[in-house]
């Protein structure tokens, strides 16, 4: 299954493509994870992207589009995987037609996850991840089981994001408004999209993205 999860910052895209990971035994491919990554390696990438991202801001098509085409060409992409994140721009939209088109394939379906701005900004106030293996959690909305140690791994150890601050989250929100949210108007009329009401509870989106997915 080629899958995107699209929505706004802290609507749960993250949280909800590591369940499908685990239900479909498909990766999760995360701009914002990879590009985390490049920026915390220090490659020449990274560097040009950490203060466009801390500010909240789109890192550029050319970069984005070139990371993920060669992701999607690695061996564990072959059956498919999950988008989160990307795309957020039209461009960045036909540019993964266009990838998939040279593969003689194309996406499944495109997942759009309703939530409201108030809801959004409390969810990335809150949200922390495990050092070790990524796990998300939340300060009042998705704690561990045990205060202080991941569920997943059993590290300690947690981390926060810099752009998760009230003003960045001011940016990313305009963004989100303005760059990708015509989004969902292009894959509507490609008659991919898929809408979920992302303001349940966790399990509840989970169970309402599966009830869609099997109509795919
Ligand atoms: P990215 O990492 O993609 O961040 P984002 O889109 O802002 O999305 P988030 O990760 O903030 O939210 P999410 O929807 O995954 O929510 P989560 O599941 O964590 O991008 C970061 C930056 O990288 C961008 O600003 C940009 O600079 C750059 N970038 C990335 N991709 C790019 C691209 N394609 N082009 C250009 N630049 C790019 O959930 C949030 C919290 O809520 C968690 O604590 C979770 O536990 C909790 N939660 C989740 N679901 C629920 C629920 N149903 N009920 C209660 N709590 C919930």
């Amino acid at each position: 299954m080629r899958l995107i999860l699209l929505g706004p910052p802290g609507a749960g895209k993250g949280t909800q493509a590591h369940r499908l990971v685990e239900e479909h035994k498909i990766p999760q491919l995360s701009t914002g994870d990879m590009l985390r990554a490049a920026v915390a390696a220090g490659t020449e990438t990274g560097l040009r992207a950490k203060a466009i991202m801390d500010a909240g801001k789109l890192v550029s098509d050319d970069v984005v589009n070139a990371i993920v085409s060669d992701r999607i060409d690695e061996a564990d992409c072959a059956n498919g995987f999950i988008l989160d994140g990307y795309p957020r721009t039209l461009p960045q939209a036909d540019a993964v037609e266009a990838m998939l088109a040279e593969k003689g394939t194309a996406l499944d379906a495109v997942v759009e996850l309703r939530v409201d701005d108030d809801a959004m900004v409390e969810r990335v106030a809150g949200r922390y991840t495990c050092a070790n293996c990524g796990a998300g959690y939340h300060d009042t909305l998705n704690k561990p089981e045990a205060e202080g140690v991941c569920d997943k791994c059993g590290s300690k150890e947690f981390k926060r994001r810099p752009d998760d601050n009230a003003e960045a989250m001011r940016t990313r929100l305009q963004v989100y408004y303005k760059e990708t949210s015509p989004l969902i108007g292009y894959y509507y009329a490609k008659e991919k999209l898929r809408t979920v009401d992302g303001m349940g509870a966790i399990d509840q989106v989970s169970e309402e993205i599966g009830a869609v997915l099997a109509q795919v």
